[in-house]
């Protein structure tokens, strides 16, 4: 195990870097494709129908095996065991992250501190279910004691971008109230979410790990106030639940106790739509999908922790991130999901990506590596194929893509569409590989050899959901153990939150010394505008 040389300064770190310099020498990955005809065989794997392809990765079986070789110096497995078992592995907050708990089907206790997690998690999703239950069935009523139609999540960041996604994409599956998420601070937002709903038949749910979060608790101010107006002071809190990690300031702000939900500082907001942070979900899809949804996260946790390196999905899908970011020095990666439904998903890997990987400071003990996490964008196919595929097939920087489509739609009769959507996944990646060919002119010319992974399952269900997004979870914690960064703190957001308060202030002309002059010009400019 490296500690204070680096990962790059090991054996396998140079071996990797000599081995692309032959490889890209001698090799195009159309000619690795020619030379092996078992490649897809090769470099796919498979857990149940969900199928792993990174054969349109410029690798060979060499790479992988020093891929290997390097997550053993950077003692990747042992940092999952350690993540698993409960260690601080936050230590910057010297904390663990136990997200994977919160899915666990196991029966044995978890202790943190004193306390066995798992008894409060069990207890926390009885809770959870008994509310989600009496919403759902109209024993919980809103003002005139109607039952509730409309529940609406205010929250931002993890307690937002997780049950957004997840509420977009199992839409088939909501029987329960409708579902709306407000996030931003504009209160645009706000005020275009409730123009359609019914103020005596909605429900508020403050989704805040710490209820401090600026844009949240203006949206729930804003919420506040337009209960009141309509249902007056007594009732407003008959539309109000929280799920926080701070019951007080819930209960400060107004909360009932028995509507307040707590999860605790060892789930990480992005890491956290498995936590009471799941309520809205909870209500809109009912228990049995809800914990199809963890069944699904466990599944590929166990897959995680038990899988060999070479048949490992997140640990294969990490070191390939390793591979392009690293030793191809490619600075982003495009999330392409052919499915509406997962449209949010390119947002949500952003926050889980960026907000986890992308640091420069070691953690642990550890140095951390000069790249670490790259910039990770993308939309939904075909949509960006109209859109920014131009750049992919033919611009100057390469992008590697990860592809992600089912096989299946939900309703059958959409099925006709499904298979063209299908066809433009499959024509993308390999006009990706392949390029044109022959002798044409240079504007119609591609080059080919553009790397990308696709991800394959059979349909989008609450279990193959959890299953994904834990992939992506793991995915990005074995990038975060080679590059020696914390993936669960994120002081990088906090210097703009700070300034904030400033900024008001100049805003309103005062407090402009020391500000640099842009910021001055930027507020002069609106003041004389406002
Ligand atoms: O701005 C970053 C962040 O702290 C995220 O990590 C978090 O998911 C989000 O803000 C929201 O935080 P909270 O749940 O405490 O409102």
């Amino acid at each position: 195990m490296f500690t204070t040389s680096g990962i790059e300064q090991t054996h396998a770190w140079k071996e990797l870097q000599a081995h692309q310099r032959t490889l890209i020498g001698t090799h195009t990955l159309r000619q690795l494709f020619a030379e092996d005809s078992a490649r897809f065989d090769n470099f796919s794997l498979q857990l149940d129908d969900l199928l792993m392809d990174f054969s349109k990765v410029c690798l060979t079986a060499k790479t992988v095996s020093l891929l290997i070789q390097l997550a053993q110096a950077a003692g990747v497995e042992a940092r999952r065991d350690a993540l698993f078992s409960g260690d601080a592995v936050n230590d910057s907050e010297d904390r663990p992250a136990l997200h994977t708990a919160l899915r666990s089907q196991s029966k044995s206790s978890l202790i943190v501190g004193s306390i066995d997690i798992m008894t409060a998690i069990r207890q926390s999703q009885a809770r959870l279910i008994d509310f989600a239950k009496r919403i759902r069935h109209g024993n919980l009523t809103a003002t005139n004691e109607q039952p509730f139609t409309d529940v609406v999540s205010i929250g931002i960041g993890g307690s937002d971008l997780g049950p957004r996604l997840v509420a977009t994409a199992l839409r088939s599956y909501h029987d329960g109230p409708r579902l709306h998420f407000v996030s931003n601070i504009d209160g645009t937002h706000f005020a275009d979410i409730v123009a359609t709903l019914d103020p005596c038949r909605t429900l508020f749910i403050v989704s805040s790990k710490s209820f401090s979060t600026t844009e949240t608790l203006a949206n729930a101010e804003m919420a506040k106030n337009w209960l009141a107006h309509a249902v007056g002071d007594n009732d407003v809190w008959r539309h109000f639940a929280a799920a926080t990690a701070a019951p007080e300031k819930a209960a400060a702000f107004g909360v009932a106790r028995e509507c307040i939900f707590e999860l605790w500082g060892w789930v990480g907001g992005r890491y956290s739509l498995w936590s009471a942070i799941g309520l809205p979900l909870l209500i809109a899809v009912g228990t049995k999908h809800f914990f199809d949804l963890l069944s699904g996260a466990h599944c590929m946790d166990k897959h995680f922790c038990a899988a060999p390196v070479s048949k490992n999905l997140p640990l294969m899908l990490g070191l390939v991130g390793v591979w392009h970011r690293n030793f191809f020095r490619y600075p982003t990666r495009a999330v392409l999901p052919y499915s509406h439904r997962l449209r949010h998903l390119p947002a949500y890997l952003q926050q889980l990506d960026m907000e986890s990987n992308g640091k420069q400071a070691g953690a642990g003990g550890r140095t951390a590596v000069r790249h670490t996490g790259p910039v990770v964008w993308g939309a939904t196919g075909s949509n960006a194929q109209h859109a920014f595929f131009q750049l992919l097939h033919q611009g100057t920087d390469v992008v590697p893509c990860e592809f992600v489509a089912v096989a299946r739609s939900h309703d059958s009769a959409l099925d006709a569409n499904h298979r063209v959507l299908l066809a433009n996944c499959l024509a993308q990646s390999e006009a990706l590989l392949h390029g044109t060919s022959g002798d044409i002119e240079p504007h119609r010319r591609c080059v080919g050899g553009r790397p990308s992974i696709t991800l394959l399952f059979e349909k989008i269900t609450p279990f193959t959901l959890g299953r994904l997004l834990a992939l992506y979870e793991h995915r990005t914690f074995v990038e975060s153990v080679i590059w020696g960064v914390n993936a669960f703190d994120q002081w990088g957001v906090e210097l703009g939150k700070s300034l904030i308060g400033e900024l008001l202030t100049v805003m309103d002309d005062e407090g402009i010394a020391g500000k640099d002059s842009s910021t001055r010009g930027q507020a002069a400019h609106l003041r004389r505008l406002r």
